[in-house]
């Protein structure tokens, strides 16, 4: 279905049209004074340079034009120049009902096929999934739906870090602590020997802990980069190690993903990139890019006006061992011959703006890629405590994320204790509200940004929270139910507080392309919130169960059904499932 603002766009660029000005000038946009009217044309104060006309002038041509179209109740030239629209309720009502009948709820479908990879989540093994995880995983699991919402194919990829430095170490550290383990012998037969399963919280600590050895421990240092040269060569002892760590890791990160309803179409991770890595150094090689440089292989990225140093991109280090920047490279190899993407996304924290700068630099500079594919990395700000420093645990530490879920859903419990509302499993209805709270504290803001983890704000029923949107939908649940009635019909609109619902629902498919092209579900969320707000003055206004009209009941009970739709249907996009009752 069209969006309405397109609609509406073709209408005032024709009449721009019909008295001679140029069409492009009739770009509509929804009015940031709701109480003056329902959308704007500011296409006259453009043209004013254009025609050498006063700005209202043109506006009051246009308007002449305009006042003929039957679908407007009001359109006004107003100084200096702006064109000020209204729909008649009529026309409102039949974009809703048409909506509403629409499979896709009114939600605009990209023209064109469109596949798109989202590379987000970035889980390494050997390291248990902690805060910094968050963001990734909900940013990208909610771009995912969004693009799907719009008629794109998308293929979502957790690309685990599981074949660089830190595997190393990790290695390196377990023969310290296990030499007599038969992988670490020469004569290891993966026929005969069993290496000792591992054990979770062993591994969880190690990394860290081999991490700072290397940085005082030049003998260790050397031996865990022997390591990794040993791992990416496949040494049978190691790889088979490698295999057993990494196992137990996708198990526990699967585990915390899914308590956050995020899911992969690819469990790919930087080793599945490994058989690329000679095409890569071939096509980097053919068209004379690549060059030796303190012993590694680099490839000069920087361009005429960068405003910063733009250092040439290492895609080998010296003793010839692959490197984040490799993986990733290998990667646009591996993810163009398996999808031939349109665009291919990457979520990580700002801190790696660089080096995806780099990355794709030398993507389009050896064509591992068409010209048309879109590469874009999103870089999003951090979760903070009230302090405005990354949030941490009590003492100070690194908090994972199944301590933060845990958290979440123990203070979402408490806070229902003396509901008498919920019905049904009160821990899975805490597990629901409290995931609703933290994504939707997390989401609703500019991805970009910094932002305060604040659960009292978070959980509030009051405001911009997830919670309120959540009881919103409970609600209209309760009214739906009560009246029982199967298919009430939207007829008319007999407040100005109705009028407002129906125009945020008519927005709301607007939001996903939105969200989609900026790459922010704050787009969604604002949405949402104000659907849920109108709804909520609707529903203060008027006694929708005990209205005796049946015309005026149906259109309200048609009106609160399609809000429910929407807010299901923009909440599922933000992978926020709903509650029956709370
Ligand atoms: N594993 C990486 C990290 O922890 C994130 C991976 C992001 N994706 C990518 N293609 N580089 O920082």
């Amino acid at each position: 279905m069209k969006k309405l603002t397109k609609r509406l766009t073709e209408t005032v660029s024709e009449a721009f049209e019909r008295c001679g000005y140029d069409p492009a000038l009739g770009a509509v946009t929804v009015s940031d004074r709701l109480d003056l009217c329902q959308f704007q044309c500011n296409g006259a104060l453009s043209g004013a340079k254009l025609y050498h006309k006063a700005p209202i002038m043109i506006a009051r041509d246009v308007v002449e034009k305009l006042s003929e179209i039957k679908e407007f109740s009001d359109v006004s030239a107003v100084a200096p120049g702006f064109i000020n629209i209204t729909l008649d309720d009529g026309y409102l009502i039949s974009y809703l009902n048409e909506a509403a009948a629409d499979p896709d709820l009114g939600v605009p479908q990209c023209e064109k096929p469109e596949t798109v990879v989202i590379d987000y989540g970035g889980p390494n093994v050997a390291k248990p999934l902690h805060i910094g995880h968050l963001r990734s995983a909900i940013i990208g699991e909610s771009l995912k739906r969004t693009a799907r919402a719009t008629g794109r194919t998308v293929i979502g990829d957790v690309h685990f870090g599981d074949w660089g430095t830190p595997y190393g170490l990790t290695i390196a550290e377990y023969k310290v602590r296990h030499p007599d383990w038969p992988c670490f012998k020469d004569d290891y037969d993966p026929a005969r020997d069993v290496i000792p399963d591992i054990d979770e919280d062993e591994m969880n600590e190690i990394y860290p802990f081999a991490s700072a050895k290397s940085k005082e421990d030049p003998d260790f240092k050397a031996e865990s980069r022997q390591t990794v040269v040993d791992l990416q060569n496949r040494k049978p002892g190691i790889f088979d190690l490698w295999k057993k760590i990494k196992d137990v890791s996708v198990e526990s990160v699967k585990k915390s993903y899914s308590r956050l309803s995020v899911d992969f179409d690819c469990w790919y991770g930087e080793s599945d990139s490994d058989c690329y890595t000679d095409e890569l150094i071939e096509r980097l090689t053919e068209k004379g890019l690549l060059y030796e440089s303190d012993g590694a292989m680099v490839v000069d990225v920087a361009e005429e006006g960068d405003k910063i140093d733009i250092p040439p991109i290492i895609v080998k280090k010296s003793d010839n061992s692959s490197i984040y920047a490799t993986f990733d490279l290998a990667t646009i190899i591996q993810r163009e011959k398996d999808f031939n993407p349109d665009r291919i996304w990457y979520l990580t924290d700002k801190r790696q703006n660089l080096h995806f700068v780099q990355v794709f630099r030398c993507a389009k500079k050896a064509g591992l890629v068409p010209e048309g594919c879109e590469l874009r990395h999103l870089g999003f700000g951090a979760m903070t405590g009230p302090d405005g420093k990354p949030y941490k645990t009590r003492d100070g530490g690194v908090m994972q994320l199944s301590t933060l879920i845990d958290t979440v859903e123990e203070a979402a419990f408490e806070k229902l204790k003396d509901s008498d509302y919920i019905t049904g499993d009160r821990r899975d209805t805490a597990h629901k509200i409290g995931i609703a709270a933290l994504k939707f504290g997390d989401l609703s803001n500019q991805p970009a940004k910094d932002y305060i983890f604040d659960l009292d704000k978070f959980l509030s029923f009051d405001g911009k929270t997830g919670t309120y949107l959540l009881y919103t939908v409970t609600r209209i649940n309760s009214i739906l139910k009560k009246a029982d009635e199967s298919s009430p019909k939207l007829s008319a609109l007999y407040s100005d507080g109705e009028r407002e619902l129906a125009l945020r629902l008519a927005l709301c498919g607007e939001s996903f392309e939105k969200a989609f092209e900026d790459m922010a579900p704050s787009a969604l969320c604002e949405s949402a919130y104000n659907i849920a707000s109108a709804f909520s003055r609707f529903y203060h206004d008027n006694r929708i169960l005990t209205e005796e009209g049946p015309e005026k009941r149906g259109s309200w009970l048609a009106l609160s059904s399609l809000t429910r739709s929407m807010l299901v249907k923009l909440l599922d996009c933000l992978a926020i499932e709903t509650v029956e009752n709370m």
